[in-house]
């Protein structure tokens, strides 16, 4: 599909962490994109998001909209179902109404973590987080749907401007501290969000449809990744590495969730760069943090 010139309407993209960062790909791309936030359409109103891609003339719907926050959907499993399970099948519905593509963003959260190696797009989801269940539940909705102009993006790790993020908390209790501790045995693919944009509207030139991992390569784990930050910041602090039991979260995470990207490789014949690549632009350019001489 030739993207250039095409309405791109993106639910989340006003101040979405990935939201955000895919209204600037597609119009690097030269398509319209159209940001919209709950308050210009909530995606738990159906025919208010009807409405709207009428309104847009729409051919192209992206879905960065979601209930995010892993913790607290073990208390708030409710919204969290409704927003990743429930929504995206009826997302995909209209879109299919208007015979366009539907873009939809999943994690590597739906993963238990027991593999050792890197999670294909064939491995069965398994997740035991409410956040991962709901996310699973709402790939399995879109599958069961069938509408074939879906794509499905799993993701992992995200940082990037725009929104709070793993790596900015970090930088910033670096401020207030001179010593921080970070779990090291939960390894995963760290995904810079201006990158993981770009991917996508590779994936959609290409008319990629069914389920995708997408991350920057590499591997590391949560130390790894915000011990790189602190020391090319140049930031006067010791990150220390822990074990997860001695930070207990309310929700449990996958302990290996590292994602395979062959088949967006071989789609598209892009490899994304690294993440410690990506990390030092955002870093170095995008916060302005430079490393003392
Ligand atoms: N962040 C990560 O580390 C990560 C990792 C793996 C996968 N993912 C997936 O990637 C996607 C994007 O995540 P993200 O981190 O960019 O999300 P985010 O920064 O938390 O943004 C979520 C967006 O959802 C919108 N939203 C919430 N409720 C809505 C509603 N009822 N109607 C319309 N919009 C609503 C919010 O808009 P308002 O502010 O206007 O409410 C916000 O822009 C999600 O599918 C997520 O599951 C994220």
């Amino acid at each position: 599909m030739n993207i250039e010139g095409q309405t791109v309407v993106i639910l989340g993209g006003k101040t979405g962490l990935l939201g955000q960062a895919l209204v600037k790909a597609f119009a690097d791309a030269g398509a319209h994109p159209v940001p919209l936030s709950s308050a210009d359409c909530d995606i738990l109103d159906p025919l208010a998001v009807e409405i709207r891609l009428d309104k847009e003339d729409a051919d192209i719907l992206v879905n960065a909209a979601a209930y995010t926050q892993v913790d607290l959907a073990e208390d708030e499993e409710d919204k969290a179902f409704a927003l990743n399970a429930t929504a995206p099948p009826l997302l995909a519905s209209l879109a299919a109404r208007r015979a366009i593509p539907f873009i939809h963003y999943s994690t590597d959260f739906v993963f238990n973590g027991e593999k050792h190696t890197p999670y294909t797009e064939y491995d069965e989801t398994s997740a035991f987080s409410a956040y991962g269940i709901s996310k699973a539940d709402g790939e399995r909705g879109l599958l069961k749907l069938g509408y074939d102009r879906t794509l499905i993006v799993r993701i992992s790790w995200l940082f990037g401007p725009g929104r709070i993020n793993f790596v900015e908390k970090i930088l910033s209790l670096c401020d207030d501290r001179n010593r921080l501790t970070v779990v090291n045995d939960q390894i995963g693919s760290p995904s810079y969000a201006p990158d993981i944009a770009m991917n996508t509207v590779k994936l959609i030139e290409k008319d990629a449809t069914g389920i995708y991992h997408l991350a920057n390569t590499g591997e590391t784990s949560w130390h790894g990744l915000a011990n790189t930050a602190v020391s090319l910041a140049g930031k006067d602090c010791i990150v220390a590495p822990v074990p997860t039991s001695e930070y207990p979260t309310k929700a449990v995470r996958p302990a290996y969730s590292v994602l395979d990207l062959s088949k967006f490789i071989r789609k598209t014949g892009v490899t994304p760069r690294t993440w410690e690549e990506a990390l030092k632009e955002y870093v170095l350019i995008e916060l302005g943090l430079q490393q003392k001489k």
